[in-house]
């Protein structure tokens, strides 16, 4: 793994490696939180689900009414440029924020152009088909009301996960709980099974997730039903299955909420199922 010092980045409209970017302490991503980012995974060199990363990215831009003087394209193909097919899985970062303003105003700055920066970094991917599972604990869902936002702002799924990092659970789960339902996790998205069903929250005030995207078609695409709402947490509790989705963790199976088990207490047959189907996916992208 090659160390941050000289991890390849774009930063503002330059090639450069990470260690040579410098941004403004009057940056409003670093005063404000005011910008987005995406994570797009890349196997053996290659991109895995791009446009919709780039398309979500586009989406929480839009959002939050900034625009960048990049196109899908350019963004894409810097995206491609600072990966290596020497290294086996990849993450490439893309942070944009509105810019650099001498005055420190909250309201929109007047002339400011975006910072943006993309670089990319080696990781292993954390589990194979082996996966003991995690376990995972309910807590309220404090963040803001505009989940579907890919923002930088993310100080309440940093507090849930310092909570379970206080109640000894570091390598543990949040489940977040808004109005008695179980929207999703801090940082990835949520499914479970019962008698065979799936079930997954709808895209109502949630990160759309773009595993999820593509695990609900894998789900389309085999004899499953699949059902969009959020369940309760005793529906949960009473899941023959669940797991979480994100573009890093991949499909992430949950073997004991609240310290109980769920279904056989390991991995199961569905997810396992999926997993695969989910392999193959990467190894074809
Ligand atoms: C709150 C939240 N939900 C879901 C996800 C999963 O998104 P994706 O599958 O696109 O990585 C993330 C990823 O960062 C997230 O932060």
């Amino acid at each position: 793994m090659s160390d941050d010092k000289s991890l390849p980045a774009f930063y503002n409209g330059e090639f450069m490696t990470l260690s040579q970017v410098s941004i403004s302490p009057m940056d409003r991503g670093f005063l404000f939180g005011d910008s987005v980012y995406e994570v797009v995974p890349a196997f053996h060199g290659q991109l895995l689900g791009a446009h919709e990363h780039l398309q979500r990215l586009m989406q929480s831009l839009a959002k939050i009414d900034l625009s960048l003087p990049y196109s899908f394209d350019d963004l894409m193909s810097v995206c491609q440029s600072l990966l290596s097919e020497q290294q086996t899985c990849e993450l490439v970062y893309i942070q944009v924020t509105r810019g650099v303003e001498a005055i420190r105003k909250h309201r929109f700055p007047v002339t400011a152009e975006p910072t943006i920066l993309l670089y990319s970094q080696p990781y292993d991917v954390p589990f194979a088909l082996d996966y003991q599972g995690s376990h995972a604990y309910f807590q309220e869902d404090l963040r803001w009301q505009k989940c579907e936002i890919k923002t930088t702002s993310l100080m309440g799924n940093i507090l849930a996960y310092q909570q379970l990092y206080q109640q000894g659970h570091e390598n543990d789960e949040a489940l977040l709980v808004r109005d008695e339902l179980v929207v999703e996790a801090p940082s990835s998205n949520l499914f479970m099974v019962k008698d065979k069903v799936i079930y997954t929250p709808p895209l109502d005030n949630i990160l759309a997730g773009v595993t999820r995207d593509l695990v609900v078609k894998l789900i389309h695409k085999s004899s499953f039903d699949l059902k969009e709402i959020s369940p309760s947490k005793a529906m949960l509790l009473n899941a023959d299955e669940v797991w979480l989705t994100n573009s890093i963790e991949e499909l992430k199976p949950i073997i004991a909420i609240e310290g109980k088990s769920i279904g056989s207490g390991k991995p199961g047959p569905i997810w396992q199922q999926l997993f695969s189907a989910y392999q193959e996916l990467k190894a074809k992208s």
